[in-house]
């Protein structure tokens, strides 16, 4: 069998480790021949395909390494238009089969899982490994990169209390996640926030000021608030920036809470963006272990024909889906999850 693989969407710590156990398992114990696609679904819409045959030195050393040497484009569907979009297709097709691929493994998020699914309704074989640092890809209970991204905030933010304490500052810090509470939740218990504010719940600055009083009445005249990007005050949107580039991305709420904060309190305030550190960089054990046992799993899958799958991690096991037996798109935090509970159970205010 040839089997190919690609990596779509943002990157983060874990890719590599997926494509080394993808192209070991599948060489080793298949003896499948493995293409390395580039630039997402992208490489094969190029003339000639952006492809490689991968060899088990082109994935030696690479388990610890962040980014991916495939590369990866988060830039929207090459699908997206009609017209447009069906010659992209057409020359995918194309390019898949003058390369000879039997199936096309795709580890992404939920847009990327959207695009392979076009493919996949189309015609070619699909297998996919859910990626992204947020969390919030829909089949599966953990996605590659989210414990490196928690792991990277939880020690930046647990950084701010000495500091904080030291100025008697109030210090915001602002992770990423897109429309889900994930990152902010998991980071800002292991860091010991005293705040978490997380978009599955609008906030209210009457709550938050209520629990810096009450740690001021306990001689704790400093607090470490974390904030999701896409978190919101009460009948408020979300807030938006634009890049450098001029791309309009999530972001900005950790200097309004700062601002209003000062405003209501007259405290001093400061604001951290974290940004795409916690994307970047080594993945940590957890996720090069995930990765492992998902790039083998999907290989299994293919070893089957068991195409038109997602793998997952679910009740604790490694575990597939159907693309059609769930939406394929985002989750978010439940209002009963364990972790929220935990977290309010403990004291951490969660702006409500
Ligand atoms: O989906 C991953 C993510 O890092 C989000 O948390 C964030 O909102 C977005 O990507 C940033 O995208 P870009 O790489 O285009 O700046």
């Amino acid at each position: 069998m040839k089997i190919g693989i690609c990596t779509g969407g943002g990157d983060c710590p874990g890719l590599n480790a997926v494509i080394r156990a993808v192209a070991r398992h599948a060489i080793l114990n298949h003896g499948m021949d493995v293409y390395g696609i580039e630039q997402s679904i992208n490489g094969l819409l190029c003339d000639p395909p952006a492809a490689k045959k991968l060899s088990l030195m082109d994935v030696a050393g690479i388990i610890d390494k962040g980014g991916t040497i495939l590369g990866t484009s988060n830039k929207g569907s090459p699908f997206k238009d009609p017209q447009k979009g069906a010659e992209a297709k057409a020359k995918a097709f194309k390019n898949w089969k003058d390369l000879g691929l039997d199936c096309l493994i795709v580890v992404g998020g939920d847009g990327t899982q959207r695009m392979a699914l076009q493919l996949h309704d189309a015609g070619m074989p699909i297998i996919g490994i859910p990626k992204t640092i947020d969390n919030d890809y829909l089949p599966t209970d953990i996605s590659i990169g989210f414990m490196t991204a928690v792991d990277v905030a939880a020690d930046a933010i647990g950084r701010l209390h000495s500091t904080a304490e030291a100025h008697s500052r109030v210090m915001v810090a602002e992770v990423m996640g897109r429309d889900a509470g994930f990152i902010a939740l998991h980071a800002g218990i292991a860091a010991a926030a005293n705040v978490i504010l997380i978009p599955e719940i609008p906030f209210n600055f009457d709550a938050i000021i209520r629990a810096m009083d009450d740690r001021r009445n306990r001689g704790r005249n400093f607090s470490v608030i974390v904030v999701a990007e896409g978190a919101r005050e009460e009948d408020q949107e979300p807030m938006f920036r634009s890049s450098a580039t001029g791309s309009i991305h999530l972001g900005g709420i950790a200097g309004e809470v700062a601002s209003k904060l000062h405003q209501k309190t007259g405290i001093d305030t400061r604001v951290t963006v974290l940004g795409h550190i916690q994307r970047g960089g080594a993945p940590v054990t957890l996720d090069r272990i995930l990765a492992t046992a998902f790039g083998v799993h999907a290989v299994d899958l293919a070893a089957k024909k068991s195409y038109g799958r997602v793998v997952g991690y679910l009740g604790g096991k490694i575990t597939d889906m159907g693309y059609k037996e769930f939406e394929n798109g985002t989750r978010s935090l439940s209002l009963t999850d364990p972790y929220l509970h935990a977290a309010e159970s403990i004291g951490i205010c969660l702006g409500r």
